[in-house]
């Protein structure tokens, strides 16, 4: 699975546990990311529906939310092993991003080209081609030369960046299929009737995924933006911006959304270093009937684990803390089912 700032990795098992215990049967993850809490509801046997705004998310949610048994799964290894052997070609990946910027190294570059351009050319159904764009984003991923966003690279290379891109099949999700969609949450909220939860975990702070996450979302949609700055970002990431990265709007956007949602259940992640505070959430939590929050403790994001650093990159200071706190709202109407959804399931150890 991709590194994702915010990715609920540690959480998902827990938060799939709570949703199995609310007796949720159906779920939403509007804010789907790299999809790892749909993929947890999907193996407790809750149908999903992965919603998120990016591009590169909707095609891992082809690949783990979507894709049943239907999969002819020794075709796609044999498409797999066909791509993964394509000499590599020059192109827009390997210019922008290899030269110009210095995400991967060029050879490594070449080969997504190479990849990317045969994927267009095979006759696939769309979840089959989102198995296919899954494994080169996870391929190019463990060959990167960042920390994990794509907003700079590394001075020097990773030393991972000199290992050859090599295509893996996307493991098989057991559970039902669920579906797949690109829309804005606050767009989506109103159309799910019959659904039974929620998971809502939207960014809270200025840094757009779209921009964070920018070479991702090019090598998926195979556009060949323009670009600028040192970072070579998609020229659209400047109008593409979250009305949840905005600290004027996110709050009014959050109201709408958690007034608008027609299920019974609403399972909703917070930092504590976002642009809301706790009591206000607590607060607005309380709208939707009983609501119980629990504390979780999280690893930080890696770079604050390896300190502050200027431009020139040279330690400046010192994080002020090496944790942060996330918290899990659970809501609903029913406060003894509640009780016992969260009742071992939080906190997580790590
Ligand atoms: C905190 S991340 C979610 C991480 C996810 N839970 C995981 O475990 O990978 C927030 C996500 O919200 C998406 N996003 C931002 N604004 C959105 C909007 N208005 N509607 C839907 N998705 C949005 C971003 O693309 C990003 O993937």
């Amino acid at each position: 699975m991709i590194k994702y700032l915010g990715s609920k990795r540690l959480l998902a098992p827990r938060l799939a546990e709570i949703a199995e215990r609310l007796g949720a049967s159906t779920a939403a993850d509007l804010f789907a990311g790299t999809t790892r809490v749909g993929q947890a509801l999907r193996r407790r046997g809750i149908r999903v529906l992965s919603n998120d705004t990016a591009a590169y998310s909707q095609v891992l949610g082809h690949a783990y939310i979507e894709a049943g048994a239907d999969v002819d799964r020794e075709r796609l290894r044999a498409l797999l092993a066909e791509l993964d052997v394509l000499p590599g070609v020059e192109g827009y990946v390997t210019e922008t991003f290899c030269r110009r910027a210095r995400y991967f190294r060029p050879e490594n570059g070449m080969r997504i080209d190479a990849i990317r351009a045969a994927i267009d050319r095979v006759e696939v159904t769309e979840v089959e081609r989102g198995l296919l764009l899954t494994s080169l984003l996870e391929a190019a991923d463990r060959v990167d030369s960042t920390v994990g966003v794509q907003m700079a690279y590394l001075k020097r290379w990773a030393p991972r960046a000199a290992n050859r891109l090599t295509l893996r099949e996307p493991e098989p999700v057991p559970g039902p299929p669920g579906t797949t969609t690109r829309e804005d949450a606050n767009a989506l909220a109103s159309q799910l009737d019959g659904v039974d939860l929620a998971y809502v975990d939207p960014p809270y702070n200025q840094h757009s995924y779209a921009g964070n996450y920018h070479v991702w979302e090019t090598i998926v949609r195979g556009d060949e933006p323009d670009h600028y700055g040192v970072a070579c970002k998609r020229i659209d990431v400047r109008e593409r911006r979250s009305t949840y990265n905005s600290r004027r709007r996110s709050w009014d956007a959050l109201t709408e959304l958690v007034a608008a949602l027609p299920v019974r259940w609403l399972i909703v992640s917070f930092s504590n270093e976002g642009f809301h505070e706790l009591e206000q959430m607590q607060t607005l939590l309380g709208t939707r009937g009983h609501t119980a929050m629990v504390a979780v403790d999280a690893p930080r994001y890696v770079g604050a684990r390896i300190g502050i650093h200027n431009p020139a990159g040279e330690r400046v200071g010192r994080v002020s803390h090496v944790r942060m706190t996330e918290a899990v709202f659970v809501c609903g109407p029913d406060p003894a089912a509640i009780a016992r959804a969260v009742d071992g399931a939080l906190p997580v150890a790590v």
